[in-house]
């Protein structure tokens, strides 16, 4: 049975000022009734998976606990971190955890801040995946490329795999923007949708040969877990010593046993306010509009009023984003750039 390993952990700067430190874009209604993170768990209802693991930050333990309840989820494994050390000791700490009773369970490893429209498409890629990863390799689910986003890993597609998914011949994070346009222009190349599927003793092994430091440092916090409430908090002092990296650089891109299946599901991992845009629904002149919102020969622009009327007259291409305290208005092409303000903020305090 599969065992649902949620990363729920990401700061979601790139959505601010809607997302913030206290509530990351995982945990708000971003597109729908129910947060992307509650979304995220609706999913796995059509499959057939054992109680999750999440893992999330120390301060959002309360939101991820009510998000759950809300979603009428029971008996899942909380792991916190007092600090994330991004996703390669976040999926290994999980393995731990799902190794701890002598279980080797397969775990399917799924970000909590992902929109994806077809649920059946995704259910049915989990499924060939599982297959290949019984074999023991490293499952990624590749999306075919519509622009050369740099923001991005790239899986090449190597030979078939029985009929279920290929071999992936090389991954790549996030190329410079001339190397993702050749990969996309060659056809070969896949987006890496972040979602990834193995047993947890294949990739506790590859992390055993590829980052001994963080597979010891990982196996210390794990030793040292204390149960808080319905939660684990994983021992601080081994977790900070750990070496921070991803997944994608610290394991896939060395790994020889990576497999790919194709997702073809309306995936979008609404990374910024103009991904967002183009994953809504919007008017005829382009606009998605959120809240209590007038425009007027407006086009191809996000308005989002949380707490004011907000009107928009002879404007194009705007993010548009209002809230209590904090009023966000860039050009829709700029907005990767967000980051930078968002350091600007923190830095000043
Ligand atoms: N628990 C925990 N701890 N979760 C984390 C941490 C951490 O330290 N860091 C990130 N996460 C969570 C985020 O909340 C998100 O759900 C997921 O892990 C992936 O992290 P991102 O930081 O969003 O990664 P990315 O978007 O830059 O890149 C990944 O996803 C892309 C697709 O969206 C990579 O896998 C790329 O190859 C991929 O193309
Ligand atoms: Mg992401």
């Amino acid at each position: 049975m599969l065992t649902p390993v949620i990363l729920a952990g990401g700061n979601g700067t790139r959505l601010w000022p809607l997302s913030r430190q206290q509530r990351p874009k995982q945990f708000l209604a971003l597109a729908g009734e129910t947060s992307l993170f509650q979304q995220t768990l609706a999913r796995l209802e059509e499959l057939d998976t054992a109680s999750p693991i999440v893992v999330g930050h120390h301060d959002h333990r309360f939101l991820i606990a009510e998000q759950l309840r809300e979603q009428g989820i029971e008996g899942a494994t909380l792991l916190l971190e007092p600090e994330g050390r991004n996703t390669a000791p976040a999926i290994a700490v999980a393995a731990l955890v799902a190794c701890a009773n002598g279980d080797d369970p397969l775990l399917l490893v799924l970000p909590a801040d992902h929109l994806i429209r077809d649920g059946e498409a995704l259910c049915a890629s989990i499924v060939r995946g599982e297959a290949l990863a019984e074999q023991g390799r490293l499952v990624t689910f590749g999306v075919v490329p519509t622009h050369a986003e740099t923001g991005y890993g790239y899986l090449q597609r190597g030979e078939p795999l029985g009929k279920d998914g290929y071999r992936v011949r090389r991954f790549v994070e996030k190329p410079d923007a001339d190397m993702a346009r050749t990969y996309c222009d060659s056809g070969e190349f896949l987006w890496n949708s972040g979602m990834f599927m193995f047993h947890a003793s294949r990739y506790l092994e590859e992390l055993e040969r590829l980052q001994p430091t963080m597979l010891s440092a990982c196996r210390a916090a794990v030793a040292g877990v204390r149960a808080d409430l319905d939660f684990l908090r994983l021992d601080a002092e081994a977790l900070l010593a750990c070496p921070a990296n991803s997944i994608d650089y610290a394991v896939m891109e060395a790994t020889d046993d990576a497999a790919m299946v194709t997702l073809e599901a309306g995936w979008s991992d609404v990374g910024s306010w103009s991904t967002l845009w183009e994953h809504q629904t919007r008017d005829a002149q382009g606009n998605a509009c959120h809240g209590d919102v007038l425009v007027e020969d407006t086009r191809d622009s996000l308005i989002h009023a949380d707490s004011r009327l907000v009107a928009a007259l002879g404007v194009e291409e705007l993010i548009i984003v209002e809230t209590r305290d904090a009023l966000l208005v860039a050009g829709r092409e700029r907005v990767q750039e967000l980051k930078r303000v968002v350091e600007r903020l923190q830095t000043a305090g």
